[in-house]
């Protein structure tokens, strides 16, 4: 290993130490004079090590950082003066299309999209109680399926339907119950109208979507709750064509729009939410 190793480690320990990612202590000698540094896991490592289920959270910060994504940040400014999605600016095509055609970028994307899913759907089982009358699920944009594939073993009762390679913006298959997570912030309100009308119109009279997504607060604060969901609201803005973050009243304007009779919100972790929509 390069003689300069444990040096260069030491300096960028001592940074994470400063953003409370890990612990750190100096040890000094009789004299006060520094003899090294001892460095431990901070509470946040609880979520970037795998957990009893092989996941988490960092596949998705490794997705986010990753040099492909980044570029974005790098046409923003353009975006801001002339219009346009940075990252179509970047590379002149959508991620999703980018994905299709890059391997090591589709297994990021799917293994940081799996990863989330896995961790926010165990809390979506404990907190949001609407599974219970549940006979079919349709789980639309639901990625590598990990979503229904823990309902559904949680459920027994419970028959899950992917949407796998159709296209929400013309149709939706029918079940009792629509789940919609992390992506409807892909799209514009303009969009979403389009794949909640999708999703009404596939439903049978009493059945409900639920929708999970982090909810925007009206007010920025310091608190990581909050700086949480405005990131992910940047990200939006480099990657999706129009998606963002969307407030309580965001979502019940669009709800009612596209002909739902009620909404109801329950927080299910860290500012995600399972917002349900009777027909
Ligand atoms: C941000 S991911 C969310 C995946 C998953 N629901 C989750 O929470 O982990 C958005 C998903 O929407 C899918 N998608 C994108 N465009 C779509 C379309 N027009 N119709 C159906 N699914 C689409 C993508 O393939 C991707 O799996």
């Amino acid at each position: 290993m390069y003689s300069q190793a444990a040096m260069m480690l030491d300096r960028i320990l001592r940074l994470l130490a400063a953003y409370n990612i890990v612990t750190c202590s100096s040890e000094t000698d009789d004299e006060g004079k520094l003899l090294t540094w001892h460095y431990g896991p901070a509470p946040v490592c609880k979520w970037l090590t795998k957990n009893e289920e092989g996941v988490s959270m960092a596949s998705l910060v490794l997705m986010n950082q990753d040099k492909v994504l980044m570029e974005s940040w790098y046409h923003l400014k353009d975006a801001v003066l002339d219009g346009g999605i940075p990252f179509n600016k970047a590379y002149g095509v959508t991620p999703f299309e980018y994905f299709g055609k890059d391997a090591r970028c589709n297994q990021l994307f799917n293994e940081g999209m799996k990863s989330q899913t896995v961790i926010i759907t165990k809390k979506l089982i404990e907190f949001y109680p609407g599974f219970d009358d549940v006979n079919i699920l349709v789980d639309v944009g639901g990625g590598t399926g990990a979503t229904l594939g823990i309902i559904t073993s949680s459920y027994n009762h419970i028959k899950g339907v992917e949407h796998v390679g159709g296209d929400m913006l013309e149709e939706v298959p029918t079940g009792d119950a629509i789940l919609i997570k992390c992506t409807l912030h892909d799209w514009s309100d303009e969009h979403c109208m389009t794949i909640l009308k999708n999703c009404y119109r596939a439903l049978p009279d009493n059945a409900k979507v639920i929708i999970v997504e982090r909810i925007l607060p009206v007010n920025p604060s310091a608190a990581p709750e909050s700086q949480g969901v405005f990131d992910v609201d940047l990200v939006m803005l480099l990657q999706t064509p129009g998606g963002k973050q969307r407030t309580q009243n965001e979502f019940e304007a669009l709800s009612k729009e596209a002909g739902f009779s009620s909404l109801k919100a329950t927080h299910v972790f860290a500012n995600t939410w399972a917002i349900e929509l009777k027909k």
